[in-house]
């Protein structure tokens, strides 16, 4: 027992000092940005326009959503042609190339204050930090909702051939997190 309570106060100033350094969580957030930055995620994290893109699908470059689709304000095309015309709000295996994907969730764009598309690492980087721009989350909170969130999750797994994020989400969410614990920093910091 007393050997046990002498090991435990060793080991927690032990651990203070391992805490991040700023340059591991710079590192650790171009991680981050490497998926911020993929079209899975991209194509529906478009800025106030509300078009959705089709990136990487083997349309080219800048090749925005077919058919004319406008998410408008409502984000999820009310105004016009909803997108749950064709992605149904049901779990799908997504295995026919070129389908409008469907997952078990409202298909719709994020709000645009999380716009990525054709966003810089440091735009980005000050974005998700911030609460009022990241949709309200506090770190910890947002990591753990990336491991609940449906449209993450199908980012991740797309189906049909579709290409996903050069790294998976448990190393999104340990780049995350060791990102939050060096204090989140972002490279044009002071
Ligand atoms: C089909 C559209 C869609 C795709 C694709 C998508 N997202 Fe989102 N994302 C949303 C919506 C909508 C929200 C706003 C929260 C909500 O309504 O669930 C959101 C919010 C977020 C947030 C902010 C926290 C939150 O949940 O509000 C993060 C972080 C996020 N998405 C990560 C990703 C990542 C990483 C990818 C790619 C792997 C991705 N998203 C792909 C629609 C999408
Ligand atoms: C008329 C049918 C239709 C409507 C309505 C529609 N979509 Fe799509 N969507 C598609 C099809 C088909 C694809 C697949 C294109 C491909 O893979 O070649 C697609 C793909 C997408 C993608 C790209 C997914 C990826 O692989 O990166 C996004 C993002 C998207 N839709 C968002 C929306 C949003 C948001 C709405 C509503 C505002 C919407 N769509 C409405 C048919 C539709």
């Amino acid at each position: 027992m007393r050997g046990l309570v002498l090991a435990l106060l060793i080991a927690v100033p032990a651990a203070a000092q391992d805490a991040p350094t700023k340059a591991q969580g710079l590192a650790a957030w171009d991680d981050v940005y490497s998926v911020t930055s993929h079209p899975r995620c991209t194509n529906c994290h478009v800025g106030e326009g509300g078009i959705p893109m089709w990136n990487g699908l083997t349309y080219g470059a800048d090749a925005v959503h077919g058919m004319h689709v406008q998410a408008g304000e409502s984000r999820v095309g009310a105004e016009t042609m909803p997108c749950r015309t064709c992605h149904i709000g049901v779990a799908s295996a997504n295995a026919t190339p070129h389908a409008p994907p469907m997952i078990d969730d409202a298909w719709r764009l994020p709000p645009a204050e999380l716009a990525w598309l054709g966003k810089s690492s440091d735009y980005v980087c000050a974005q998700l930090r911030d609460p009022e721009t990241n949709d309200g989350f506090e770190m910890d909170e947002l990591a753990v909702h990336l491991e609940t969130s449906a449209f993450v999750a199908w980012g991740f797994d797309p189906g049909a051939g579709r290409s996903v994020p050069p790294i998976g989400l448990d190393e999104m969410i340990t780049a995350l997190n060791l990102w939050a614990a060096a204090g989140t920093p972002c490279a044009n910091d002071p």
